[in-house]
């Protein structure tokens, strides 16, 4: 018997109508539009507007995605946002978001894998529709860094900004849809790219063990070194195990981290330019957010074409990295 395998029918996005640019950076920290499009290949960003919150992005971005796939939220049996930077500690965002959905029958929860969010996302989706325990799930990745960057840092708020991007995943054809999830993550690495937060190293009254320090802390220049490496081990694993070459790949659509991280990994990979999809110009790193963000515009303009494979590939604070194929 082949086996049913999960597709995605319908995809979102959302994004604060603010833009940030360069030149408005230029005039909070020191720096300038030319070493940031060098360095990152970053035009512009989103910034959530007061009082919108990453719980109202992931609700706007579901409600196209659903809308795309004709399903009605109560129709839902599962919810799940990948954030990192969720309207609180707890409850979780897909809470919030399956109550302003009004999805009545939908079991909802974050996860927190960072950059690598939404690719943790659609394999732990697919695991829920294989094992027939849901038949109709909302995966979204929603981020709004902006409020937790230090702005007076140049090293981390040139980098960041805000959005959602949602997929609505049913089990589907024999011929298309998820063909692997490889995913890895190095623990040890984690002082690389955190942020402490409000967690139990830092005890809400204060008297924690270690300084607190609200803001994301990266090593940004030992995250981009491994991070290569990692994207091409991940999307050389994914095309080994279907026996697919660089070739067979119709598009990459990659974590929207920096313009050359995502150009060198291409390049290792052998996919050329044409097939990569790559919006961090306009949105600048949103997490989580950047994946289902850049599909749902790949696939609104037209990019991505039924029967079209796909290799989606992640890295991020953690580490957490893979490398998801499909075909659409
Ligand atoms: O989302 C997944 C996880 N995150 C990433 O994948 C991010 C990975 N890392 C990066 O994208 C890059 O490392 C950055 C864009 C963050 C930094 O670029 P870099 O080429 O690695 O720069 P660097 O950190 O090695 O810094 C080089 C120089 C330093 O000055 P000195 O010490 O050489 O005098 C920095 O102080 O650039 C300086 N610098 C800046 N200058 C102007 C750092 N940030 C800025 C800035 N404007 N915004």
């Amino acid at each position: 018997m082949m086996m049913k395998r999960t597709c995605i029918t319908g995809t979102g996005s959302y994004l604060p109508e603010k833009i940030l640019t360069n030149a408005d950076l230029e005039k909070m920290v020191d720096t300038s539009d030319e070493w940031i499009t060098t360095r990152t290949g970053i035009r512009e960003r989103r910034i959530a507007a007061e009082g919108e919150h990453t719980s109202d992005l992931a609700t706007e971005a579901a409600r196209r995605a659903l809308t795309m796939a004709g399903v009605a939220p109560e129709e839902l049996d599962l919810i799940i946002v990948a954030t990192v930077t969720g309207d609180f500690s707890w409850p979780a965002t897909a809470c919030l978001v399956q109550h302003n959905l009004q999805a009545k029958r939908a079991f909802a929860f974050d996860i927190s894998a960072a950059c690598s969010g939404f690719l943790y996302g659609l394999s732990i989706a697919d695991s829920y529709l294989r094992a027939g325990t849901a038949k109709k799930v909302l995966l979204i990745g929603a981020e709004v860094f902006s409020r937790i960057v230090d702005w007076k840092d140049r090293g981390t708020c040139i980098l960041f900004g805000d959005g959602a991007g949602a997929a609505v995943l049913e089990t589907g054809g024999e011929d298309r849809g998820l063909l692997s999830c490889h995913l890895h993550t190095e623990g040890g690495c984690w002082p690389l790219l955190y942020q402490m937060g409000q967690g139990s190293r830092n005890p809400a009254d204060g008297g924690g063990c270690e300084p607190s320090n609200p803001f994301v802390q990266m090593q940004g220049n030992e995250v981009f070194k491994v991070a290569v490496r990692s994207l091409c081990e991940a999307g050389e694993e994914a095309l080994v195990a279907n026996k697919m070459a660089a070739a067979d790949v119709d598009l990459l659509i990659p974590h929207q981290a920096n313009r050359r991280i995502l150009e060198a990994t291409a390049k290792r990979l052998g996919i050329p330019p044409e097939r990569v999809v790559v919006n961090v110009d306009r949105v600048g790193n949103t997490s989580a957010a950047s994946i289902p963000i850049a599909l749902d515009e790949a696939h609104r303009s037209g990019r991505v074409k039924q029967g079209d494979v796909l290799l989606l590939n992640a890295f991020g604070g953690g580490f957490t990295w893979g490398a998801v194929l499909l075909r659409w």
